[in-house]
């Protein structure tokens, strides 16, 4: 009686060891949408963007004027004069300033419902001829993404482009370590998403995991 309780505990925190590591694979979605591009031009022999974290820091500044602006089908008006992208988003971040570069383009995108990132990618992000010709920019070197959500409402992507040297552009100061990011998430680094409520839901998760992990083992051996 008690060994088969013990068994299927077992069994329960070996599940909940296979939903963990899968969960924490989903951990970036910025990230995951910066591999999506990268899959999609080496697939069509395109070379592979870097994923610099500058970028992606800016390509969440970015989005995040946007807020408020995702309209009932979907659709987002979102025009933040494109001069801050350089002269706002890039000290903001912390981008030591010789190193700001152009900026070759960038793709904005927002949804009512959570999407994952390969809907988001290709329902929101990728949807026509003029985005996917410009995600297979010839003369493209690097890329950022940017994930952010409302309290109560939508969920916005950020992707910029930039043509310039990828490694010696848009290189954060201290490696990153200055940058004040409150909510949200941004590609190339190893910095979590951040916002009060997934933090939260990480730390709540990671504990009861930790302590499933611990009866587990207790009770598989
Ligand atoms: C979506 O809504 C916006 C404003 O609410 C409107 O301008 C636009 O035409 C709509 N687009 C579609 C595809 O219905
Ligand atoms: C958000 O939408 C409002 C109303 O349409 C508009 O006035 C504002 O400029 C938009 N914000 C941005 C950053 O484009
Ligand atoms: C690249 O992305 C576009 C837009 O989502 C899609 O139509 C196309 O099939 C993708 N190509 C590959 C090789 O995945
Ligand atoms: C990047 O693109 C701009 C214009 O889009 C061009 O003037 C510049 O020479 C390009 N830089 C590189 C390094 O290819
Ligand atoms: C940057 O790239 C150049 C040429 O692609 C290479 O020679 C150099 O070693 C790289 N520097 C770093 C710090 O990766």
């Amino acid at each position: 009686m008690w060994k088969a309780f013990g068994l299927k505990l077992c069994i329960l925190g070996l599940s909940c060891l296979i939903l963990g590591s899968a969960a924490e694979n989903e951990g970036n979605p910025a990230n995951e949408i910066a591999k999506l591009v990268n899959a999609n031009r080496t697939a069509t022999k395109l070379r592979k963007l870097y994923n610099n974290p500058g970028l992606g820091c800016m390509a969440l500044q970015f989005i995040s004027q946007c807020l408020g602006n995702c309209s009932s089908n979907n659709t987002l008006s979102c025009h933040p004069p494109e001069v801050d992208i350089t002269e706002v988003y890039a000290p903001n971040c912390g981008v030591e300033l010789a190193t700001v570069g152009i900026i070759s383009g960038y793709l904005l995108g927002c949804h009512w419902n959570f999407l994952n990132p390969e809907q988001a990618f290709s329902n929101v992000l990728i949807r026509d001829k003029r985005t996917i010709s410009l995600m297979h920019g010839r003369d493209l070197t690097e890329l950022g993404a940017g994930f952010i959500s409302e309290k109560h409402g939508g969920f916005y992507w950020c992707i910029l482009f930039s043509n310039e040297t990828s490694n010696s552009s848009f290189v954060l100061e201290e490696g990153g370590k200055g940058i004040e990011q409150k909510t949200g998430c941004f590609s190339g680094s190893d910095v979590p998403c951040s916002s009060a409520g997934m933090k939260l839901l990480i730390l709540a998760y990671s504990k009861l995991f930790v302590f499933i992990l611990l009866l587990s083992f207790l009770l598989c051996y």
